[in-house]
């Protein structure tokens, strides 16, 4: 369990003690994520996004295709199952050893996701998709905004924590993160699994006889030997990768499965987010902003995946007994600097040759880059 970090309170005071920044800037070097302990938000709101996902996600694919926006890049609205594909981290995941090796996967990512974009939109910018129309499902048309908008205004404010201790914990310039995260494109990004479907997929077994047999195991033995002869532990739900932006936010999820390497991808764990907690993991944006990869006390990218655990199948069957969708959908939020913003290591990261390994650019032009690299602006299947 990592212990969590505790932030200023109120959560616009600037007094963060000196031992908690000490820890953020340990956990954020050797982890690659932090778990901060924000006491004025309650996790509970979330219950009500996580609930809307899992009815919107419980119906048929066929209900859900009007909300895909290929023209924007999947940026807005739903991306389908079975499409996002992220073929950059492959060769590193095969070289590792074996102890440390992500689960095998082939082709895309089972999940299904939707991304509602959340917070102020810049007038003008060179990256329209990145900033598109919220798109809100037919059917939820009078609970949706309200619901996405008040949690993104949440988790708005944890990020906002996160930023303001990484720039101290770094001694950065006041507002450094702040001010790059003006007006980006920042996600409340649930993603969805039918965890039956998927698993019935696996063993080629009827929906229906998979929720049964889950059902009706007679104890954790019994759950485990069923598990095993059918292959479930380790059936990937979202592929080894590290995501684009700043950060990933994540509070608690209604199922676990997540799984974290450390930047030195010498150790793996499962992610919990402890109660009243919420995680932290960097993400490409940041390593990039601190040249991560150029001198030991930086920022680098923390690599994460999705599977099937033996408790993502314990909570299955309790939520199946409870008569409860066997939807995993997760808390997810993504943080990212201004489509229009340079993206290039900050002034105090510039050392040896932070030019060749961190060219600057743009944060559009670089997600737009992973965003073709990965396949959302693919066509939508027949
Ligand atoms: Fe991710």
């Amino acid at each position: 369990m990592i212990e969590p970090i505790n932030t200023p309170r109120p959560l616009d005071s600037d007094t963060i003690r000196r031992d908690d920044l000490v820890r953020f800037r340990q956990q954020a070097t050797e982890l690659g994520l932090v778990v901060l302990r924000i006491p004025g938000i309650d996790q509970g709101d979330y219950a009500l996004v996580r609930t809307l996902m899992e009815s919107y996600y419980g119906q048929e694919l066929s209900h859900l295709r009007p909300d895909i926006r290929v023209a924007d890049h999947r940026q807005v609205g739903l991306t389908e199952p079975h499409l996002e594909h992220d073929p950059r981290h492959k060769e590193l995941a095969t070289s590792l050893p074996e102890h440390l090796r992500p689960f095998p996967h082939k082709g895309p990512n089972p999940f299904m996701r939707f991304f509602w974009r959340y917070g102020s939109r810049p007038v003008d910018t060179d990256f329209p998709e990145r900033h598109a129309d919220p798109v809100i499902p037919k059917r939820f048309r009078n609970v949706w905004a309200t619901i996405m908008n008040d949690w993104g205004e949440k988790i708005s404010r944890a990020g906002i924590i996160c930023a303001r201790m990484t720039e101290k914990a770094f001694e950065l310039e006041n507002r450094a993160i702040q001010n790059i995260m003006h007006q980006g494109p920042h996600l409340v990004a649930p993603t969805g699994c039918d965890l039956i479907t998927l698993l019935a997929e696996r063993s080629q077994v009827g929906g229906g006889t998979i929720g049964m047999m889950i059902k009706t195991t007679k104890d954790d033995a019994a759950l485990q030997t069923l598990a095993w002869r059918h292959n479930w532990i380790g059936l990937v739900l979202s592929d080894w990768h590290t995501d684009f932006n700043l950060f990933t936010g994540h509070g608690p999820s209604n199922f676990p499965g997540l799984l974290g390497w450390t930047p030195a991808l010498d150790k793996a764990f499962p992610v919990r987010v402890p109660p009243g907690c919420f995680l932290f993991q960097f993400g490409e944006g940041m390593e990039y902003l601190s040249a991560g990869k150029l001198g030991e006390d930086r920022i680098r990218r923390g690599y994460h995946q999705v599977v099937v655990t033996m408790d993502t199948l314990r909570t299955l069957k309790q939520r199946l007994l409870l008569g409860l969708p066997p939807i995993r959908v997760s808390s997810t939020a993504f943080f990212h600097g201004n489509s229009d913003q340079r993206l290039a290591p900050l002034p105090q990261f510039r050392t040896g040759d932070w030019e060749r390994r961190y060219p600057p650019t743009t944060f559009g032009a670089y997600g737009a880059e992973v965003i073709k690299q990965i396949g959302l602006g693919a066509s939508v299947a027949s």
